[in-house]
């Protein structure tokens, strides 16, 4: 039987390596629905390559081939077996909170939903027997490790480090936006590119691994690893420390996601080699260089509405900044005001999330 599965930002960086995928596995897959954002021309070439029944865009009226459906309408169709979730930002909360209450499981991409509501989406989940599997090359790994998370001590998240990593801060301060966007490991999506310059992007990653494993913060440990071999680690509490390591590339964790519990030859690059690697270097981030982190784990654990107030600041600034109306350390700066003013709300619901949401974005906007 083929799995049936639609793809919410198939004409992303996510969402492109996901149909390089399934055409790789076109045997175990039938596709719903693919749901683009602007770029129609794009998703009119997938609509004619691979045939889903409906489509998203905004602009409807352009959609070549398929039936338009909302993002919400896609993820309340119980044909579905999966979706993936690989929109960027805010936009992929609703869809699904959606396709959870239809029973859906979902490859989650996007952070974003996590950091804002994960204390709705997970319970919301379990709930409803739903699975979730994560997609970012981290927690992918992670869940690759994890037999039983009471046994666990400690996850050990890795990050490149971005492009910046060997920079000073005066280097830093300067930044151009093509040397923020140039990362040395990975080519993603322009917003999630900045956010690992400054490595706010490893400050939602480990909110989002404490929603995912129901892990406290103290418990969760940031390494720096330039080469990205190693893309996540959990230590035992008997001390034995499980890693799951591999070239860089987003096709295994996307295939793992969205096949799981199966796995398949699929995608492989390039065959990884020990005897190739000829070191691997590990070291402690420099939290004064990349106040995103320490911002983060601050937000993640006072939780309520910070991640909320954080993740549309710093979403609004890193925009600011794409379009060189500030500079790189303005991002984090304006952040870190937008924190001060804001009045935390302890538990927010899942409507006064987006109000929070939009409020913060409104705010943050006057500040450009
Ligand atoms: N790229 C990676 O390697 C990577 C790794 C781990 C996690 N992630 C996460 O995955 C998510 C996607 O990242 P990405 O790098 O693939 O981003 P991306 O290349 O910018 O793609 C974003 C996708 O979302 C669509 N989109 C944006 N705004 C939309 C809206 N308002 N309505 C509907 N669709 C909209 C875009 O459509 P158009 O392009 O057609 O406008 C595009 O298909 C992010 O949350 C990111 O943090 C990415």
């Amino acid at each position: 039987m083929k799995r049936k599965i639609s793809i919410l930002g198939s004409t992303g960086s996510i969402g492109r390596q996901a149909l390089e995928v399934i055409e790789k596995l076109n045997d175990k897959f039938e596709i719903i629905a693919l749901a683009g954002g602007n770029n129609t021309e794009l998703l009119n070439q997938q609509i004619a390559k691979f045939k889903p029944k409906y489509a998203f865009s905004n602009k409807p009226n352009e959609i070549i081939g398929a039936k338009y459906l909302s993002l919400d309408e896609i993820c309340a169709d119980t044909t579905n077996d999966i979706i993936l979730v690989a929109v960027s930002g805010k936009i992929g909360l609703q869809p699904t909170i959606t396709a959870i209450n239809s029973g859906i499981d979902i490859a989650l991409a996007n952070k974003e939903t996590l950091v804002m509501a994960g204390d709705i989406v997970m319970p919301l989940a379990k709930e409803k027997g739903v699975n979730i599997i994560p997609v970012d090359s981290e927690h992918c790994a992670i869940h690759q490790c994890i037999k039983d998370i009471t046994q666990v001590e400690k996850l050990i998240i890795t990050a490149s480090g971005g492009p910046f990593l060997n920079k000073s801060i005066e280097e830093m301060k300067n930044a151009t936006v093509e040397e923020a966007l140039a990362h040395p490991r990975w080519d993603m999506g322009r917003k999630i590119t900045i956010d690992s310059s400054t490595l706010m992007n490893k400050g939602l990653e480990v909110i989002e691994a404490h929603h995912l494993f129901n892990i406290g913060y103290e418990n969760i440990e940031v390494v720096v690893h330039p080469q990205s071999i190693v893309h996540s680690a959990i230590e035992y509490v008997d001390g034995s420390i499980v890693a799951q390591i591999g070239l860089p590339s987003m096709h295994i964790p996307i295939q793992y996601a969205i096949t799981y519990p199966e796995r398949f030859e699929g995608i492989k690059s390039k065959s990884f080699s020990f005897s190739e690697i000829a070191h691997l270097d590990f070291e402690k981030p420099d939290w004064n260089k990349f106040k995103a982190l320490s911002i983060a784990y601050e937000c993640g654990k006072q939780g309520g509405s910070l991640p909320i107030c954080m993740n549309a600041a710093n979403e609004e600034a890193v925009f600011a900044f794409l379009e060189g109306k500030i500079k790189l350390f303005d991002i984090i700066n304006t952040v870190e005001k937008m924190l001060e003013k804001h009045n935390k709300v302890q538990a927010p619901t899942l409507s006064e999330i987006f109000e929070i949401d939009n409020e913060i974005r409104i705010k943050t906007r006057e500040l450009f």
